[in-house]
């Protein structure tokens, strides 16, 4: 696609793999109006003509500069200093230079000298993307593309300058992120240099011993996947080590304190620790590039670049229209206990062994939290999970924000649990996640004592003091939330005296349920939940049965779908969960629960649901509440029923994870369903309906209720944006396709596609 240029001339100096590939974007893309190259390489520059990358070139640096607006040099970082004042004289007055150094410290320092008065309109920065391949003719235009490019602008930095080269990057299609060179050769030492450092040393350590050769025919597959990068230029990596000297040495004695401790567990056969240190380990990784991505852990498991810093396609469903459920499903586990299960775990005396525990994004938000605040958890693995509590103050502070993704249960619950702790913590998410209110916790917990700031709006990030002394309160919720009422009961832990919450409706009541089951006394009067602060939890064994807001999906499309009949064993079937089975009933499904029994303090039960006639009904507002994740499916079972079904007293839908009203109108408009929207609900007007493209913003329950919609549409429904799907429901699309609905998954990530040099 062509832009209009956004500079005149444009030097490149140094025309190897990223040179080369920056001018092939902007000719690509018609950035540039005349792209030059400068390289002492003649051979280079008649390559550069040959391939089409460049009008004109020059051995003479500061003749190839001469009339550019823009100067990009990616020359190796050890030749900048040299290559600067080569330049420099060629310089046209207010020429912006920019280069592609991986190291900033060094390179700043060296332009600053050799540049001078024109060092503020140099803006320094690091395209981070590459290849396996090297030189002019490995040039990509592409290669930029959804990479992300870091610019490290100091304080005389131009910002004018900055903000245009920022504007050619992002046109070139990367993503530009902006930071202090200090912090970028930090990140840089620890995330890319360290490793191939270790790398460098465990070959050449093997090498040096004897048999080398009897070592490299046996190595197995570990060897070979740990040490791929030991193959990458010796030069280059060369000339990076010694840039950025004092990053990486630090960076090498932070691993030797790790490698230390290993050994220490090794050494003493300490199996706790042992598996402390693995099972972070093994989630860590997924947690540290989801924060870098802002994106979702299991997309971010699938990182392919240097610092694993890609972004990553955003899978898309299509749903052929037709067909018909059958067969028995086991449903995720549920996601509103599973959070709880790690929280109060967590902070239990002893063990606790978790079962049905959901390895949903949002939950594994949380269990990440808790590791990165000491406790040693082990798993998860098929459900099952190991938390080794540390009691209600061993929790340690984690030294950096704590990344809660998607999810708002994690974000809520955790600020009433950390306003008690002795450190402060930060918490953050995603995008969607940042737009939610979170003053609704802040505001009963500053009541009781807590320092809490929240962001721009009231939204995150949340920035949690901690050394305050609690008060008990009593707390009349405004609004019918669950997160609201655990946060403020979580706070309570640790408060002086009784905490109480007093709900203006039934809302679930796991926290209650879950610390009654840990051994903490709650009492229940009426609305109102109390329990004291500076008891104690026990712990013990917890199942998680299945989640009913998953199990609404299958619930209403067996419903929806003629000839459909489906078991859902082991539900939850909590009785402040339920709202969806009462409406869905209310409309005529064929709904049964049976094999009632209690698991762990929860009741749970094999749904069994056979498609029937649905009617509208005037939805009873007391089971808002109640159903309050399920409403965006029951939209969908009223597309399909006989008649209006209207809905009111759900304006809390317009703050979930995107605003559920709208977007489920703007998704039944698409499918030509009449409807009307409220402030607070909406008129839906059941009969036929097309098919088309739906957008979930990203929100699970909407891209999961409209893959159901298409077993009544008329034609396919394409729904976009559906990684999210993974916060609550992994697996959704398989489950859905083996019960018979027609579903397609588009642009999903494969395989662990490893990293490159
Ligand atoms: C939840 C409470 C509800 C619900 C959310 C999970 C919980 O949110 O929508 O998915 O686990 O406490 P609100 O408390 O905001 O209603």
């Amino acid at each position: 696609m062509k832009s209009a240029p956004l500079f005149r001339r444009v030097a490149v100096i140094g025309l190897g793999l990223i040179g080369g590939s920056f001018a092939a974007a902007l000719r690509d893309q018609g950035l540039a109006g005349t792209v030059v190259a400068g390289s002492r390489s003649a051979r280079t520059l008649e390559q550069g003509m040959a391939l089409g990358l460049i009008d004109e070139g020059s051995q003479d640096l500061a003749l190839a500069v001469r009339g550019a607006d823009l100067v990009f040099v990616s020359t190796p970082v050890s030749a900048m200093a040299s290559v600067f004042a080569a330049l420099a004289p060629g310089l046209a007055e207010g020429a912006i230079v920019t280069d592609g150094g991986s190291v900033k410290g060094a390179v700043i320092e060296q332009a600053r000298r050799a540049l001078g008065h024109h060092f503020p309109r140099f803006v320094p920065g690091h395209p981070i993307a590459g290849k396996e391949k090297s030189g002019v003719e490995a040039a990509d235009a592409t290669l930029y593309r959804q990479h992300r490019v870091i610019l490290t602008p100091v304080a005389d930095t131009d910002g004018e300058a900055t903000r245009r080269v920022a504007a050619l990057w992002s046109a070139i299609g990367a993503e530009v992120l902006t930071m202090a060179p200090e912090h970028h050769d930090r990140v840089l030492a620890e995330t890319s240099h360290l490793p191939h450092l270790l790398a460098f040393s465990l070959v050449d350590t093997l090498a040096r011993q004897g048999d080398s050769t009897e070592i490299f025919r046996y190595a197995a597959g570990g060897f070979r996947d740990f040490t791929r990068i030991a193959g990458s230029d010796p030069v280059m990596w060369h000339d990076i080590f010694r840039e950025n000297r004092r990053a990486v040495l630090d960076a090498l004695d932070l691993f030797r304190d790790g490698i230390e401790r290993f050994r220490a567990a090794v050494r003493d056969n300490d199996s706790e620790a042992l598996m402390g240190i693995m099972s972070r380990a093994n989630t860590a990784r997924a947690h540290f590039l989801a924060m870098n991505t802002r994106s979702s852990y299991t997309r971010a498991r699938h990182s392919d670049d240097e610092t694993g810093m890609t972004q990553h396609s955003d899978p898309t469903f299509v749903v052929a229209p037709g067909g018909r459920l059958q067969g028995r499903l086991r449903v995720p586990g549920d996601k509103s206990m599973s959070h709880r299960s790690i929280m109060l775990a967590s902070l239990a005396e002893g063990s606790t062994e978790i079962s049905g525990f959901l390895e949903g994004e949002d939950a594994l938000a949380t269990l990440q939290a808790f590791r990165d605040m000491g406790v040693v958890i082990e798993g998860p693995h098929n459900g099952r999970v190991v938390v080794h509590g540390v009691g209600l103050h061993g929790l340690r502070d984690p030294g950096k924000p704590l990344y809660m993704g998607n999810s708002g249960t994690s974000m809520r619950l955790l600020t009433g649990l950390l306003a008690g702790q002795a450190f402060d913590t930060e918490l953050t998410g995603d995008e969607s996640l940042s737009k939610r209110p979170m003053e609704r916790v802040a505001a009963p917990l500053r009541e009781m004592g807590a320092a809490i700031d929240t962001g721009e709006g009231g939204r995150p990030p949340v920035r949690i003091h901690g050394g305050r002394t609690l008060e008990g309160i009593h707390y009349d919720l405004p609004m019918a939330s669950a997160q609201v009422k655990s946060a403020v009961l979580l706070a309570g832990l640790y408060a002086e005296g009784d905490t109480s919450v007093t709900e203006p409706a039934p809302t679930r009541d796991h926290t209650e349920r879950m610390l009654g089951g840990f051994g903490y006394p709650v009492r229940r009067d009426g609305a109102t939940a109390t329990l004291r602060g500076g008891g104690t939890l026990s712990g013990g064994r917890l199942d998680v049965p299945a989640d009913i807001s998953s199990a609404a999906f299958f619930l209403v499309g067996a419903s929806i779908a003629e000839g459909s009949e489906l078991t859902l064993p082991h539900v939850g079937v909590n009785p402040t969960r339920t709202g969806v089975i009462d409406i869905l009933k209310l409309m005529g499904a064929d709904i049964r629960l049976e094999n009632q029994r209690d698991a762990g303090g929860e009741p749970v039960a094999d749904l069994v649901v056979k498609s029937a006639p649905l009617k509208g009904i005037v939805i009873p507002e007391e089971l808002v509440p109640l159903a309050i994740d399920e409403l965006p499916v029951v939209f969908i079972a009223a597309a399909c029923a006989e008649g209006e079904t209207v809905l009111r007293g759900a304006e809390e839908l317009r703050v979930k994870e995107s605003d559920r009203i709208q977007v489920m109108a703007d998704g039944l408009a698409t499918l030509g369903v009449e409807h009307e929207v409220y402030e607070d609900g909406i008129r839906i007007v059941g009969g036929a309906f097309g098919g088309g493209e739906v957008e979930s913003h990203g929100d699970h329950r909407i891209a999961m209720s409209f893959a159901m919609a298409a077993l009544r549409a008329g034609a396919p429904i394409t729904i976009r944006h559906c990684a999210n799907v993974a916060t609550s429901f992994p697996g959704f699309a398989g489950l859905a396709a083996g019960a018979g609905l027609a579903l397609e998954v588009l642009g999903q990530d494969t395989a662990d596609a490893g990293e490159s040099a």
